[in-house]
């Protein structure tokens, strides 16, 4: 059966920070298609006004990690908009697969600001005003990298600190109300991912290979997992790291063996 998902989140207004791009716009545009008022939220003004356009929402220039910015941010959203009844932490960076003693300490900062202080930060703006009106929804993005060991000595440390925020702060406003899940996804192919893949940091094959399906995520399941965790159809789930990952976790290990199975499906003999 197909699930008629207009009408959704009619009447929510919801914010997805690096929304102009990626895993970010894929959430942006489910929301939107379940009739919310979607703000995109992000440093690239320009990308983020065309996604607006598209799905008929608002954009609005943010940079996660600048505490004072954010703040206003939130003001300006509500005062604006009105009240935010979603929110999906999606700005981040990626970062290349370097040894320590060749990863600038800049680099492990920004990625530290930026992926985890900036989902701190957002959470920080918008979670006690959820809190107070007694409902809400927070998703963050963290990564299936939070839970294996990959050569990212910042990246992926701040994804397990996401994850492990996403908890703390379930129990921080569950009484009140607000719900707040962390989406792990896999390899996704973004602009993110394209760009590492062109200096050589990723390798699109070794990606697929991994995961049990044998394939890279579209931004749109993503989207669909977001817009789960932000209806309430997930109305009693709260502190969950929700994997998306075609399988990464669970198909890691084979390659130690003998590799994951090709597919036995007729088709594709
Ligand atoms: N692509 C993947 O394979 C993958 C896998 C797991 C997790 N993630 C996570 O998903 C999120 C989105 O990644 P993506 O691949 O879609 O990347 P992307 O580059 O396509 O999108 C990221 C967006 O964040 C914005 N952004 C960056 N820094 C910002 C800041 N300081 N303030 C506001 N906006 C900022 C960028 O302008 C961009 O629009 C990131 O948190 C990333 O770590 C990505």
């Amino acid at each position: 059966m197909v699930r008629d998902i207009a009408g959704e989140f009619q009447g929510h207004i919801a914010v997805v920070t690096g929304g102009a791009s990626g895993i970010g716009e894929g959430c942006a545009r489910r929301l939107a298609e379940g009739g919310a008022k979607v703000i995109v939220a992000d440093i690239n003004m320009k990308k983020a006004k065309e996604v607006a356009a598209a799905i008929n929402g608002h954009a609005m220039e943010i940079d996660v990690s600048d505490d004072k910015a954010v703040e206003q941010f939130a003001d300006a959203c509500e005062s604006d908009i009105g009240p935010v009844s979603s929110v999906v932490t999606s700005a981040g960076v990626l970062q290349p697969p370097l040894p320590p003693d060749e990863l600038s300490l800049e680099t492990w900062d920004r990625v530290m600001n930026i992926d985890f202080r900036g989902t701190y930060l957002t959470c920080r703006a918008f979670g006690p005003r959820m809190a107070k009106r007694g409902r809400g929804s927070i998703v963050t993005i963290a990564s299936v990298t939070a839970s294996l060991s990959v050569p990212l000595h910042s990246y992926a440390p701040a994804k397990s600190a996401v994850v492990s925020l996403t908890r703390t702060l379930a129990a921080e406003w569950g009484r009140s109300g607000v719900r707040i899940n962390a989406i792990s996804p896999g390899a996704t192919w973004t602009a993110a991912l394209e760009e590492a893949v062109a200096k050589g940091e990723r390798n699109v094959k070794g990606l697929e290979e991994v995961s049990c399906m044998g394939r890279l995520l579209t931004t749109a399941e993503i989207g669909n997992a977001a817009a789960f965790l932000c209806s309430d159809q997930s109305s009693g789930i709260t502190g969950i790291d929700l994997v998306v990952d075609a399988g990464w976790i669970a198909g890691g290990a084979w390659h130690a063996y003998s590799g994951i199975r090709p597919t036995r499906r007729n088709s594709d003999t």
